[in-house]
């Protein structure tokens, strides 16, 4: 009894010296308290560098974007590939995720081996090997006629800029791949997956094993929103306010950042804690001064970091009776199964014992125990080091979440956390002494990655789904060059069709005489008024002319037509308007003024017989008051002045908005032979031969024609071009049937095509969380003012997104970028299209002035035009290319058509004048 006791004496004695002797020779390997809740400062600002913008670049720890915005929700389903590259095992997988809800996962899986000649060789041979396992993976189990997505687990840092990518930042581990680094490693395995005709396989999604590792685990608790793998490497990942995310556009919800914390230390912030063991352990590696973090923590590095130590402390004669074997010489001997079997409890010491005989070694009772104590050492300090860089990414999710306290779970995996008998439970004391302030689960993830894979996989293979539908309603806008040829040469038959007698009444494109027959000369002068009606603004201005100078001074006020007057009677429309014009007179104090000769532009389609007659043909765009179609509106406008007997006015002339643009051009560029409205409604005039005019007597000279060319396509021939939106749009107008290439080309139709585009696209589900609001449904939401600026190039999303806010349409990141690709489809349609139609126009003013090559300037006016930012150039590009002998100036109306107009009336009151002398 007594020799037991002194055994046990002199053992633990013997224990306690050796113990001690480790201590002191690793005492730098020894981490305090204080120095870990340092160490946990420096990694919280570690990951503030890299979310930022600007310190981003020069960050070592990368916290790189995954793009994955939710755990799983219970909502995944259906059947996956999955591969598992990068930890210590390879492997091809299926995962069979089931009905929505039941939360049942089958999984199959096979392992494939990674010799160092694939790994360490050239890029097409890696990612041909690892689609050769796919194929065999699939053949052996029959099922190469699926069409299956694949989740690509790849455990190396890649930066990401949405789920199916991965631009390798570079090789870390084991792997050193000649060719991959900066490439895209998803494209490179479709690539080689493409190879076997046989399979067809879609790598839809590519994340990294932490982020696997926290969606497996997050799959059966929701709670789990951070993952960290402690195996060949270490890392971590987890859930990311998008307002902390510089590096992506949005701020609303979360994403998973892929910490990459192995990099930690890269700069030299950790030289005051790494030993020269540690120094020792980088040097001998395939990449030096890299992953510097993660050479004192993970599986790869333990037990030659242990190798290192026993070598040093046998060289010093502290163990092995200072006999230095070849075994300790060697590289990579001890491995970290080794470093787990020496500390297992219990058996621990036996273990050593063996592991260090079957060596070649031969340790005394005290080498044993030493070597077990250096491994405890060396284990501790990683469980230490990771916990301390854990304790900071919880501290950041509690305070994202501004919680005093913070329940949360961490989803963990790796082969040292796994298979190493004491270390789960170190890391999670240290963990809790650390951030007392959190409740943290661990939980293992008990079927590694693929699963949550599957789970990332099933999100993109919806979101490919919901791409594809987005893709084929956008297609429809999409016209090819034979498209808009097509549209050119049927506006050019239209347009014969105007200017002949016999078909102009069954014309589309009306091709109005306007009685304008020359541009003016510069000897114009004068003092008229102005009327401006039919655009967005209705104004009334005063026009003075000088002669000589080709200056003019304009007065004018912007009045407000109700709508309940754009869409009542004729009288009450006319009386308002001279109600407004009285205003005017008031205003500028001219009303006893003998009788002003006046301008009236009228944007409208008018049938006139002289230049002071204009028969409404029919109201267009917003405008639909009674008993004016078919009547002439200068007469009306007469007798709405006479009603009102306060004062008298010269009315002289009548002109469409697009004759009162050409004329404004036209006196600063005598080129100017065209008039363009890209406004709320569309529109052109030009300057026709009067020989081709039918429908006025005499050949001599010139006559503008206001072609009116927004009825093109009434007669069907845009059908073949006009989608379901069109129709809608159509229907739903005040004058369905009528103006159908103006429906498609106009600012006032641009938005509704938009809005009917998005009410098909949320009762897909695919916006506005499916929702359609009361706000979308109102016709008219989105003014042209409104889509130009949806599409500015430099609008950031989040402005996009306010705007839709301001809108009271709801929507999220995601939805504001649809939105903007919606408005951005249907404007550049209408831009093509309206170059079509104006191709059409100055291809004929080239035959018919018989030359080679034209030189036309195109006068332009309209809100579509001035304010998209987009919309000119389209048009532009698309005369340039339709009318390639025709060099096209285009100059912006910068005066509205008010000083056209006033032009127009001072060139009649000249010849008024000589025919009355
Ligand atoms: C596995 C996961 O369980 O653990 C892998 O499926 C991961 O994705 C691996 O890379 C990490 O551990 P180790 O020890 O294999 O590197
Ligand atoms: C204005 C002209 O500048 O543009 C109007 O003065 C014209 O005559 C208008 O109708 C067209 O643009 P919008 O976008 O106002 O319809
Ligand atoms: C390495 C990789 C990292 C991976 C980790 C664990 O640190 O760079 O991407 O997550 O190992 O496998
Ligand atoms: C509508 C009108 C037309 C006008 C155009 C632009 O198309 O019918 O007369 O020129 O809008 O305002």
């Amino acid at each position: 009894m007594f020799a037991v006791h002194l055994l046990a004496f002199y053992f633990s004695k013997l224990k306690e010296d050796q113990i001690k002797k480790v201590d002191r020779f690793l005492y730098h390997m020894r981490l305090s308290d204080d120095t870990l809740l340092d160490l946990m400062t420096r990694f919280q600002g570690e990951m503030e560098k890299g979310l930022g913008r600007d310190t981003h670049p020069t960050a070592c720890v990368k916290m790189l974007p995954t793009f994955v915005r939710s755990i799983p929700d219970g909502s995944e389903k259906g059947e996956f590939l999955a591969l598992d590259l990068g930890g210590s095992k390879f492997r091809v997988l299926t995962v069979q995720v089931s009905e929505e809800g039941k939360r049942n996962v089958h999984m199959e899986s096979q392992f494939y081996p990674t010799p160092k000649e694939i790994i360490q060789g050239s890029s097409s041979q890696l990612f041909d090997y690892v689609a050769d396992c796919v194929a065999d993976f699939m053949k052996t189990r029959n099922m190469t006629h699926k069409k299956l997505p694949l989740g690509l687990t790849f455990s190396f840092p890649c930066h990401q800029t949405k789920l199916e990518e991965g631009i390798l930042l570079s090789w870390t581990k084991k792997f050193k791949v000649r060719g991959a680094q900066d490439t895209n490693v998803v494209s490179s395995l479709s690539k080689s997956l493409k190879r076997h005709k046989d399979i067809d396989v879609d790598v839809l999604a590519l994340v990294n094993d932490t982020v696997a590792t926290m969606m497996t685990c997050a799959y059966d608790d929701p709670y789990c929103e951070v993952g960290v793998i402690i195996g060949t490497g270490t890392n971590a990942c987890y859930m990311e306010d998008m307002s902390n995310i510089d590096l992506v556009e949005g701020d609303e919800g979360r994403m998973c950042i892929n910490t990459e914390w192995g990099a930690f230390g890269e700069d030299g912030s950790l030289e005051d804690i790494r030993t020269e063991f540690d120094r020792e352990i980088d040097l001998g590696s395939i990449n030096p001064g890299k992953q510097l973090f993660e050479k004192m923590i993970s599986g790869l590095y333990l037990g030659e970091l242990v190798r290192l130590i026993l070598l040093k402390m046998t060289k010093a004669g502290l163990l092995f009776r200072g006999e230095k074997s070849s075994v300790l010489f060697t590289k990579g001997k001890i491995e970290t199964r080794h470093v787990a079997a020496m500390e297992k409890y219990k058996e621990g010491l036996q273990n050593t014992r063996e592991i260090l005989r079957e060596m070649g070694l031969e340790p005394s009772e005290e080498d044993c125990v030493a070597v077990q104590h250096v491994c405890t050492i060396v284990s501790f300090r990683s469980a230490n080091l990771l916990a301390a860089a854990l304790a900071a990414i919880l501290t950041r999710l509690r305070e994202n979440k501004k919680l005093t306290r913070l329940r949360t779970t961490v989803g963990m995996d790796g082969t040292l956390y796994k298979t190493h008998p004491q270390y789960p439970k170190r890391l999670h004391k240290v963990v809790r002494k650390l951030v007392p302030n959190c409740d943290v689960r661990f939980l293992l993830s008990e079927s590694g990655s693929a699963k949550g894979a599957a789970m990332v996989t099933a999100v993109a293979a919806r979101l490919q789904a919901q791409r594809k539908l987005i893709d084929e309603v956008l297609s429809q806008f999409q016209l090819t060059r034979e498209h808009l040829v097509s549209v050119k040469s049927k506006m050019r038959a239209e347009m014969d069709y105007g200017l002949k007698k016999a078909t102009q009444p069954l014309a589309t494109v009306k091709m109005l005489p306007t009685y304008v027959c020359a541009m003016p000369d510069g000897t114009e002068k004068g003092k008229y008024l102005a009327l401006d009606l039919g655009g967005t603004n209705f104004r009334v201005l005063l026009v003075k002319i000088r002669s000589g100078r080709r200056s003019v001074r304009m007065y004018n006020k912007i009045f407000a037509i109700p709508l309940e007057i754009m869409q009542g009677t004729g009288e009450e429309l006319f009386d308002h308007i001279v109600h407004c014009i009285a205003d005017f007179l008031d205003y500028m104090g001219i009303k006893g003024a003998s009788s002003l000769p006046l301008g009236f532009t009228f944007s409208f389609p008018c049938k006139q017989t002289g230049l002071d007659k204009g028969i409404l043909v029919e109201w267009t765009k917003g405008f639909k008051a009674t008993d004016c179609e078919g009547e002439d509106v200068v007469e009306m406008l007469r007798e709405a002045i006479k009603r009102r007997n306060e004062f008298e006015l010269d009315i002289v002339a009548v002109v469409n908005d697009t004759v009162g643009t050409m004329m404004t051009c036209g006196y600063e560029d005598p080129d100017c032979e065209i008039g363009l409205i890209a406004g709320t409604g569309s529109n052109v005039c030009y300057m026709e031969e009067m020989g081709n005019i039918e429908l006025v007597d005499g050949d001599e000279g010139k006559m503008c024609i206001n072609t009116e060319w927004g009825g093109f396509g009434d007669n069907g021939c845009l059908d073949e071009i006009r989608t379901q939106y069109d129709v809608e749009v159509d229907e739903g107008s005040l004058n369905p049937g009528k103006q159908r290439y103006e429906k498609m080309t106009s600012g006032m139709y641009l938005g509704e095509i938009v809005r009917q585009i998005l009410i098909d696209l949320t009762k897909h589900g695919l916006l506005f969380r499916g929702q359609i609001s009361e706000r979308l449904r109102t016709r008219g939401i989105f003014e042209t003012k409104f889509l130009s600026q949806i599409e500015s190039d430099r609008l950031a999303l989040l402005q996009v997104r306010r705007i839709l806010q301001q809108l009271g349409l709801d929507s999220t990141c995601d939805d504001s970028i649809v939105v903007k690709e919606v408005c951005g489809a249907v404007s550049r349609r209408a831009a093509q299209l309206c170059g079509a139609g104006l191709a059409a126009i100055v291809e004929k003013r080239r035959e018919d002035r018989k030359v080679e090559r034209l030189k036309i300037t195109v006068g332009v006016d309209g809100t579509l035009y001035k304010l998209h930012p987009h919309f000119s150039r389209i048009l532009r590009e698309t005369v340039k290319d339709l009318a390639p002998q025709c060099d096209v100036t285009f100059m912006l109306s910068e005066d509205g058509s008010g000083k056209g107009a006033a032009l127009i009336t001072a060139v009649a009151k000249r010849l008024q004048l000589r025919k009355d002398n």
